[in-house]
């Protein structure tokens, strides 16, 4: 019986521990519409309706992986709010955050979405959907600051805020603790499990704390490529002693990749990198090694003097084999291209082997709003009754300040404005105002105030004061007079009562305290007393003028000195990261898939385009052929020509750099192989060809007309600016002409072929070396000195534009003749104004002239000889977005001429010029002009 009892108590003391572990877990199911319990992994999931969150709706996500949760995703308003989740932590512990995104298809009109994604007052990253039917996940590891954190999203940028999941896993003891964590976060960047027996990711219930271990299967998340020849998988069942500091599952240890001829050698994406990581590698020897050999290597690449030199012999390190060594780098600079190979040593009589990766980036923890201005905020929110504004979430300044307050810029932001007239505010002024210095404005007005002012003064930058129609009662404190900055002061309808100070009514500050019953004015009699008391206020004052001044003067040289040190990080930051890979644009790491390109054996490629056997053209750096994926997908394979050009590694980085950049008028780059010599990129097949083609080809193929021909310049030039500015550094096409602008199936244009050699130099110069480009496109001003700009392409550019036009080609003797090309043919005519005379035969008679001459001009500016002249990109793109109005009829010929837009207000078009120098129409600000009739 005893022991039966014992028996139930250990039974239900384990069950309470086991139980324990996962109530502690925080699962929120973000748009779910009730709470249940996953059947695959056991975990309780909470829906996030009313309770959790009060803002967004629910949507039903139309594709998901089969998980509950991904069934439907919480839609934020598109406003200038940040909506954040706040979860319960326990201060100074360790967690796991995990923020999930998957957004289902894509529905007609929805842009794909883009917003930032906050930890606090920290940005965590920016969220970017470039596939709506994949998951993006975001893991942060932090020691909580505090008895809260809030993840906030917000600031989007295209399409509207959200979120599927948000996860919150606490970890044990010490695990992932870092020298740095009091001040930074570390985002994790890749965790992977070598030699994994499928593609799935394993996590809870093998990991008791519900880590993501991806598969190094997964191809689609690409970003990771072993490239070591006799690379072997192996695996045991045996168990493994994991009981180090980071507690890996079992699970993940009893695999592993083995280099059985030497070496093991891999390269991975980290996204947002370059930066400071914290870096794991997990060992344990899971092969059972004889008593003659031995397993010893070291780590050639990075090259780390510390960490390069050891060797590494795992059951020696680990103190028996089937035991986990996790040797860890605190602090490392990366490249976001990570290539790492682990080679034996000469006397050791097997490769290397390896179980596991983890890598994650520092993110400086940024502070929040001071914590004494925040307890007022929340004592004037309890003031009042659930209305909505006291719901406002997470930090009062940012990422997004509250309606109702306003922030200085400082760090940590302070509040210089609470605006709360009306709002229907119940009791006292709360005392702790007074630690609020850096308040300018107080608006407090309309209220049901009671109580006294309290003691403010230490609010000596107050400027405005809105206390009027309350209930307010007692004196006013005499230092008000004193306030340097005061400007206004509204207390009338109160019942404030004894004298008025004296400074208030210089004149100098607007006062209104009407209908106050007790309050009056000094008597005239006591005004020599008055006066010494204000002599003596007025030295107060000023005494307390140089205190705050001076203090105010220490405050800012300390926040300077720590400017400057942060200012220094940042310089040795940069030295340490090679400017070829300084790419910005930001995205987090993969899980599903990013839409990162990937690697692709060459035998599949073989596979898909039967062995290369339907070519489809030629690009500037090689033959194009037809392929199709297993999956169905249509691709353009290109095999690149002329293979001494480009080392290996700088293609690799160079894929690498592009897989990044995704523009929807962007041909996009979806994998990529260097095998044998031979290297390989595919591309999305693009059904409608060249736009080439389509204005150059056979006669009944032209039925291209206006409208679709804006709609193409339109999609082109979008391409082209987002290479030009949203790329940084920026890049430079280098080689613009109709023949590397495709169509897709729905005769949209998406621009090709961009970026393959080197992107723009990040110094001014951009001076190369590669001459690129083809004859007819090629800017003069780079003949002359071989500098090339993205004016370089604004100049080819406007050659297409002119081809659109026009229905010529870039160059032709039987058109032009042997001296001229299509620029000094449409130039001599414009110049006449004769644009009529340069319109492609096929559109004449369906065209309206004045969008003709609206991109006859920017055209011209375009092929400026000199690239000063040139316009840029967005410039260009307002002039065809105007055509497409004028001809669509939406815009009055009217505006065309006002001035209006931006590109005719900062300069004086090519048309009116014209008509200046020809001095036929003085009068040319109303009316609509058309050239062509005169
Ligand atoms: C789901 O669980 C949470 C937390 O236990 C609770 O607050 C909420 O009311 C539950 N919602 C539903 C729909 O049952
Ligand atoms: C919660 O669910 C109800 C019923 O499904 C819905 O009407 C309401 O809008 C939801 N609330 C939020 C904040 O999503
Ligand atoms: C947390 O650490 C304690 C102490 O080492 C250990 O007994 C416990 O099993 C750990 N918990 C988990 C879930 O690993
Ligand atoms: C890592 O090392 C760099 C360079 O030595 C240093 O600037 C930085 O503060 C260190 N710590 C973190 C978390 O980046
Ligand atoms: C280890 O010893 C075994 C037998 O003792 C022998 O057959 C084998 O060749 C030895 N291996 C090496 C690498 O020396
Ligand atoms: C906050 O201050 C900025 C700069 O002074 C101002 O432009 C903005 O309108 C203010 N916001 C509010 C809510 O008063």
């Amino acid at each position: 019986m005893a022991s039966y009892s014992h028996f139930l108590l250990l039974y239900l003391f384990l069950m309470s521990s086991v139980i324990c572990q996962v109530t502690e877990f925080i699962s929120i199911d973000c748009g779910g519409t009730s709470n249940y319990t996953d059947p695959i992994t056991g975990l309780a999931w909470i829906s996030d309706n009313g309770t959790i969150m009060n803002y967004g709706k629910s949507a039903e996500v139309e594709i998901t992986n089969g998980n509950m949760q991904y069934r439907r995703r919480r839609d934020f308003p598109i406003d200038s709010k940040k909506y954040c989740y706040t979860l319960g932590t326990k201060e100074r512990r360790r967690y796991l955050v995990r923020a999930t995104f998957q957004y289902g298809i894509l529905g007609n009109g929805d842009a794909y979405p883009q917003f930032d994604l906050y930890l606090d007052a920290t940005k965590w990253s920016t969220v970017v959907v470039l596939d709506a039917s994949r998951g993006y996940v975001k893991e942060m590891i932090i020691r909580a600051p505090s008895s809260s954190i809030d993840v906030c999203m917000c600031c989007a940028s295209t399409g509207s805020p959200f979120i599927s999941t948000l996860e919150l896993r606490p970890l044990n003891l010490s695990m992932y603790a870092t020298d740095f964590e009091d001040n930074f976060f570390l985002e994790v960047a890749a965790r992977v499990n070598f030699g994994a027996l499928s593609k799935d990711v394993i996590r809870y219930p093998d990991d008791p704390y519900d880590r993501i271990w991806d598969s190094d299967l997964e191809k689609r998340q690409n970003y990771l490529v072993g490239v070591a020849p006799g690379t072997v998988r192996i695996n045991t069942s045996k168990y493994i002693n994991t009981r180090t500091r980071e507690y890996p599952p079992v699970k993940v240890m009893q695999t592993a990749v083995v280099g059985t001829q030497g070496a093991l050698s891999y390269r991975l994406n980290l996204d947002d990198f370059p930066a400071n990581a914290r870096a794991y590698a997990y060992f344990a020897e899971i092969e059972d090694l004889g008593a003659n050999e031995t397993r010893k290597f070291k780590l050639q690449q990075p090259y780390f003097p510390d960490y390069s030199n050891a060797v590494v012999n795992i059951a020696e390190n680990a103190n028996g084999s089937h035991t986990l060594y996790e040797p860890s780098y605190m602090n490392v600079t990366l490249d976001f291209v990570l290539s790492f190979s682990f080679v034996k040593t000469r006397d050791s009589t097997r490769g290397p082997l390896l179980n596991a990766i983890e890598i994650s980036k520092y993110i400086r923890i940024e502070p929040r709003t001071d914590s004494q201005d925040v307890t007022v905020l929340n004592a004037l929110r309890s003031l009042s009754a659930e209305s909505a504004w006291t719901k406002e979430q997470g930090d009062p300044c940012v990422p997004a300040q509250w309606d109702w307050v306003n922030c200085t810029s400082t760090t940590p932001p302070r509040i210089t404005k609470i605006a709360l007239s009306g709002k229907n505010l119940k009791g006292e002024i709360p005392p702790e105002i007074n630690n609020m210095e850096t308040l300018t404005e107080l608006w407090l007005d309309g209220n049901l105030l009671t109580g006294p002012i309290p003691g403010i003064s230490n609010l000596v930058n107050l400027k405005i004061v809105h206390l009027e129609n309350n209930k307010l009662s007692g004196q006013l404190p005499k230092y008000l007079g004193s306030f340097p900055n005061l400007q206004e002061l509204y207390i009338q309808n109160n019942y404030f009562s004894g004298e008025i100070p004296s400074g208030l009514l210089t004149g100098k500050i607007t006062i209104n305290y009407e209908h106050n019953p007790g309050l009056h004015k000094a008597a005239g009699k006591k005004i020599h007393s008055k006066l010494i008391l204000g002599i003596s206020i007025g030295i107060l004052a000023a005494l307390l003028v140089v205190l705050i001044g001076s203090l105010l003067f220490l405050r800012n040289l300390q926040r300077k000195t720590s400017h400057q040190k942060t200012a220094v990080q940042g310089s040795s930051l940069r030295v340490n990261a090679k400017p070829s890979t300084a790419y910005s644009v930001s995205r987090g790491w993969h899980m599903m898939d990013e839409g990162v390109s990937y690697y692709i054996p060459l035998s599949e490629i073989e596979e898909a385009t039967k062995k290369f056997s339907k070519k489809i053209g030629r690009g500037s750096f090689g033959t194009v052929y037809y392929g199709q994926m297993k999956d169905g997908k249509e691709v353009a394979v290109k095999i690149m020509g002329d293979s001494t050009t480009h080392m290996t590694q700088q293609f690799v980085t160079e894929v690498a750099l592009l897989s990044r950049i995704h523009h929807r008028n962007l041909v996009p780059l979806i994998g990529y192989c260097e095998e044998e010599n031979q290297r390989i990129l595919v591309y999305e097949y693009m059904h409608n060809g060249t736009l080439r083609d389509h204005i150059h080809g056979s006669v009944n193929q032209k039925r291209l007309d206006w409208l679709a021909r804006l709609q193409i310049a339109e999609d082109s030039a979008k391409g082209l600016e987002y290479l030009h500015t949203g790329c940084n550094p920026s890049i430079i096409h280098r080689d613009v002409k109709t023949s590397n602008i495709l169509l897709d199936i729905n005769m949209r244009a998406k621009v090709s072929d961009f970026g393959l050699s080197r992107q723009a130099e990040e110094d001014l110069t951009h001076v190369s070396s590669v001459a690129r480009g083809t004859v007819g496109y090629l800017d003069p001003e780079y003949y002359a000195n071989q500098q090339l700009t993205e004016k370089s392409d604004v100049y080819s550019f406007g050659v297409v534009l002119l081809e659109l036009l026009s229905g010529k080609k870039p160059v032709s003797t039987e058109d032009f003749g042997a001296e001229m090309n299509i620029v000094h043919w449409a130039r001599a005519l414009i110049r006449k104004g004769d644009a009529m005379s340069i319109v492609d035969p096929v559109l004449i008679g369906n065209v309206k002239i004045e969008s003709i001459w609206r991109i006859a001009e920017v055209a011209i500016q375009c092929v400026e000889q000199r690239a000063v002249s040139r316009p840029g990109m967005q410039e260009i793109i307002l002039a065809i977005q105007e055509a497409n109005k004028i001809e669509k009829g939406t815009y009055g010929c009217q505006k065309l001429h006002s001035g209006s837009s931006k590109a005719q207000s900062s300069r004086k078009t090519l048309l009116t010029s014209f008509l200046e120098i020809e001095n036929q129409s003085p009068d040319s600000s109303n009316g609509c002009l058309v050239p062509a009739a005169r």
